[in-house]
């Protein structure tokens, strides 16, 4: 029996999403003070998948126990040479089957070591001989991450093509305030994520837009909708994995933005024209997520709308809002593509199908948002994508960030 999308917990997807299935990562873990938040990263990077194989150096050692290490990750801690007679030279062999290797935290001994070559623990070992992407997330004293020479070599290792995660300003465990604090793992992950992806986004100015818009009737209310954004912050998430600029235009949501993309804040369905609009001229692919307000009260009223006595009925007059998608098309270039969405309650297909036609798109992807799991506020879509000779690939039930993928897959294959 299906149920309303009300009846859910938002929260709630029995759909488990693992880009990292098959993915062997060499985690490595020095010493820093910031290697107890780290240790959670065993479990993100299990949860979405991957298999990880531990390396600690001395330092690290020292903060934390190789058996919780190990215990978490259901690996042995890796060390150099022969590692109870194994015929393999672990540190090859390692760095032959790694498809990712991950240092968190690096601390500043190690960032120098690893920039000058020099190779007296196993790390420094995998390091010279893969040639996986290797993913650098420093944390150390502010002072010591600011220092000419840590930043220099942090530049060699950028050099050589290893990512270094961006490092937050924040308090440090030493009473400072300053940059040098181990990067979240959102932060992290979507590195990750972006060094398994192909580039096939490389580039792209993409303006998507993604939650509600929030039309006022007084200083006190607003008509709006229940987009909570989930949908358009995944588009931006996949894209720039896959290498674009994103251009995030957002209502007002509570969730956090993703990470790397320039984000716009609006209010209004007007807000977001205006913003859409400035932006237009650089973009190569437009994605109207968002849950635009097809109507806003005609009047504004300066002070709040009294209740008074008597007074059982209020009427308010609304107008209808600029229609974007439409604007867009009437200004968009040749080669820019244009894709719409369209929430339904009922006749899905064809409420869709004129959609794509009446707003010039180059593709709609629709949702019926009765379905339980579909739409509004909930971690996970069923879709249908059609295009502009109508041809429909229906997804059925996915996490939000597969059918992110799936769209994206579908949009490069116009470019
Ligand atoms: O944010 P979530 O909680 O994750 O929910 C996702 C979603 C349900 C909001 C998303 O999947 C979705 O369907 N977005 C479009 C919702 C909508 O406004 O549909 P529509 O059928 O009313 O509009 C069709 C298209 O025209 C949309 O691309 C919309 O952005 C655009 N539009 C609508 C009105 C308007 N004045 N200008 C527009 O450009």
């Amino acid at each position: 029996m299906e149920s309303n999308n009300k009846n859910l917990n938002n929260n709630q997807t029995s759909i488990s999403y693992k880009p990292l299935k098959d993915k062997n990562i060499i985690f490595a873990l020095t010493g820093s003070i910031a290697v107890f938040k780290a240790i959670d990263f065993i479990r993100k990077l299990k949860g979405l998948g991957a298999e990880v194989f531990p390396i600690m150096t001395k330092g690290a050692r020292k903060f934390i126990t190789p058996l919780t290490v190990s215990a978490l990750c259901g690996h042995k801690i890796k060390e150099f040479f022969l590692e109870d007679q194994d015929p393999d030279i672990s540190h090859i062999k390692l760095s032959k089957e790694a498809d990712i290797v991950l240092v968190a935290p690096a601390s500043a001994n190690f960032i120098a070591k690893a920039a000058t070559g020099i190779c007296d623990e196993i790390l420094y070992a995998v390091l010279l001989a893969t040639r996986a992407p290797v993913i650098i997330a420093p944390a150390m004293n502010s002072f010591m991450f600011t220092h000419p020479i840590t930043q220099a070599n942090l530049e060699t290792l950028k050099r050589l093509g290893y990512t270094i995660v961006e490092s937050p300003v924040g308090d440090m465990a030493c009473g400072s305030k300053g940059p040098g604090r181990l990067a979240s793992w959102e932060i992290i992950k979507e590195e990750i994520l972006k060094s398994i992806c192909e580039q096939t986004l490389q580039d792209k100015n993409i303006l998507i837009t993604a939650g509600p818009t929030r039309e006022p009737i007084d200083p006190i209310r607003f008509i709006s909708n229940r987009s909570s954004g989930k949908m358009g912050f995944e588009l931006a998430r996949v894209a720039r994995r896959r290498g674009a600029k994103v251009h995030l235009v957002v209502g007002p949501v509570s969730l956090e933005p993703p990470y790397g993309v320039k984000i716009y804040k609006i209010e209004t369905a007007s807000q977001m024209l205006d913003t859409v609009l400035s932006l237009l001229p650089k973009m190569d692919i437009i994605v109207m997520a968002a849950a635009v307000a097809d109507f806003t009260p005609s009047f504004y009223n300066e002070k709040k709308i009294k209740k008074g006595q008597n007074v059982n009925k209020l009427t308010i007059d609304l107008v209808k809002t600029p229609d974007i998608l439409l604007e867009i098309s009437k200004r968009k270039k040749e080669e820019q593509i244009v894709v719409g969405f369209c929430a339904e309650t009922e006749d899905l297909k064809d409420n869709a199908v004129k959609k794509l036609k009446n707003k010039r798109l180059d593709l709609i992807i629709a949702n019926d948002v009765t379905r339980a799991g579909s739409g509004f506020d909930v971690d996970t879509n069923e879709v249908l994508i059609i295009d502009k000779n109508e041809s429909i690939l229906h997804l059925p039930l996915l996490s939000k960030i597969e059918v992110s993928e799936k769209i994206w897959d579908k949009i490069e294959s116009l470019l």
